[in-house]
């Protein structure tokens, strides 16, 4: 696996009255990703933004853009959400009727697709997905909201999809979502995430760049 650890704050947290700002100082922190939260109020009890806010944002950053879509029926965006700039863009297991299909349209739009999976999904339905994704992104929270306790669970699903990633071969990039912070950071580490998402952490933490630094554990 790769050994580099990638740190992704979630905008969830940021200010949205000055959300260019907030997107443009994460690089100054250290930061690797921006972490868009996009919801339909339809998959998950909340609402946020949609591609227009990728494509209004994406000239403030040269960070990865990771689109993480908690929508029903994610294909319908896809194309959307590759031509405002996205670099990942992230799609739920639980979501998609024909995720494979979903998965594959993210990629031939020159984009690296992850397939997202809630609490409460075992970890083997990315058993058949794993040759087609470039990212797993384990939910340590049900989806929705921002600082939500870390579900322990997560832990067990990560190790067990990186143990199935090393034996086919595969060098996938797994990243964790929700409640992460300077507890929790480490246990998601050790378990084989790389990616961690960090939006309460890091947007309401005294010092950013401390705090990234921490995260990443290093
Ligand atoms: C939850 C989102 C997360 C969340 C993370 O639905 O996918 O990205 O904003 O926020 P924290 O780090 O505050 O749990
Ligand atoms: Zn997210």
């Amino acid at each position: 696996m790769t050994d580099r650890i990638y740190v992704a704050p979630s905008i969830l947290s940021a200010d949205f009255t000055r959300l260019g700002q907030e997107v443009e100082a994460l690089k100054s922190y250290g930061a690797d990703y921006v972490h868009l939260d996009v919801m339909d109020g339809n998959f998950v009890p909340n609402i946020t933004f949609g591609a227009p806010m990728c494509k209004a944002l994406r000239p403030h950053s040269d960070l990865v853009f990771d689109a993480h879509l908690m929508v029903e029926e994610p294909s319908k965006w896809v194309k959307d959400f590759a031509e405002a700039g996205a670099d990942i863009i992230t799609v739920h297991a639980e979501a998609d009727r024909h995720v494979h299909r979903t998965l594959q349209l993210i990629r031939s739009y020159g984009v690296k697709a992850g397939i997202a999976l809630n609490p409460a999904t075992h970890h083997s339905a990315v058993e058949y997905l794993l040759d087609s994704v470039d990212m797993v992104l384990v939910m340590s929270v049900n989806p929705g909201f921002g600082g939500q306790k870390f579900i322990d669970s997560a832990l067990g699903k990560i190790e067990a999809i990186r143990k199935t990633a090393e034996k086919r071969g595969l060098d996938i990039d797994i990243e964790v979502d929700g409640g992460v912070n300077e507890n929790t950071a480490k246990l998601c580490r050790d378990a084989g995430a790389n990616v961690l998402v960090a939006g309460n952490a890091v947007f309401k933490a005294a010092d950013r760049k401390k705090m990234i630094e921490t995260i990443r554990g290093y």
